[in-house]
């Protein structure tokens, strides 16, 4: 299904040479992910089998995917036009359309509803920043980060694909925003100790694995400290989270500015 932040038609198929290893891991390792499981892999295999500069890529920047690569791009359908290969990309570059609108990480605030539609005093709500340390986890092109640091004394954004940490980077220099740092990592294992943050804020990460991601954020969580669920408005109404609230988090509702339902969540570590 469709979520409405890519116009594929827009994006080169060159957009895979700048996937990163896991997410050519996620792509490719198992395609329980999509709901037309033989669709994806007549696309990318006949997307793959012209392009093979970005089948090299993929191989070689993901080891462990290769054979997959070679049976797709073997089982392609054979004499394709060009306009059926065109069509094959735009189909493979729609089926991931996160992993292809964070190559262009300067569309995002307009073209994702997370961003387009949020307005910051909603997570000013859930804590008072004020002089503190925040982390801000699976930041993307930093709609959590930059906005705490409007507040907070300084805030880290891990996020673990290049392309949006270079575009946060970017906007820091840019804009002299003194009080941000980006680098790597993921919500499984954090690079931090136990106890650092004052705050630890997210939104759209967790929910692959979530025992094990919400015990990640509040091990980097002070005592005392809060962690917070915030993903932004959607177009389309946001779930409760029962997960959540079984574990400890308060849930906080509001309608939000394309007038859908929206959950946002927080908890005080002890
Ligand atoms: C939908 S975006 C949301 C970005 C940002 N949190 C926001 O709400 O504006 C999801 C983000 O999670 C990141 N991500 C994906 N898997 C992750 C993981 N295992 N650990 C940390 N971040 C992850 C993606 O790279 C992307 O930046």
């Amino acid at each position: 299904m469709s979520i409405g932040w890519i116009k594929a038609k827009e994006y080169s198929f060159n957009s895979f040479l700048l996937l990163e290893r896991f997410q050519i891991r996620l792509m490719l390792e198992n395609d329980a992910w999509t709901h037309d499981k033989a669709k994806w892999r007549k696309a990318a295999g006949l997307a793959l089998a012209a392009n093979p500069s970005v089948a090299w890529y993929l191989k070689r920047r993901c080891p462990e995917c290769a054979s997959i690569v070679d049976k797709l791009t073997t089982e392609a359908p054979k004499g394709a036009s060009a306009r059926e290969v065109r069509a094959a990309e735009i189909a493979a570059l729609s089926s991931v359309e996160d992993f292809t609108i964070y190559t262009t990480p300067e569309k995002m605030a307009q073209s994702c509803d997370f961003m387009r539609g949020w307005n910051k005093e909603r997570l000013f709500g859930l804590a008072d920043l004020s002089g503190k340390t925040a982390l801000d986890v699976g930041a993307g092109s930093g709609r959590l980060a930059f906005a705490a640091a409007e507040k907070a004394a300084w805030v880290y954004a891990s996020e673990p694909v290049g392309t949006l940490r270079e575009f946060m980077r970017d906007k820091i220099t840019k804009e002299g925003i003194a009080n941000v740092r980006v680098l790597d990592g993921f919500v499984e294992s954090l690079p931090f100790p136990d106890n650092t943050f004052d705050i630890v804020m997210s939104g759209h990460v967790v929910g692959d694995d979530l025992g094990k991601e919400l015990a990640e954020l509040e091990r980097v969580c002070k005592p005392g400290g809060w962690l917070l669920n915030v993903p932004g408005d959607s177009e389309n109404d946001l779930p409760s989270q029962p997960e959540l609230i079984r574990r400890g988090w308060e849930e906080l509702h509001y309608v939000g500015s394309f007038g859908k339902n929206v959950f946002i969540h927080r908890k005080r570590k002890t």
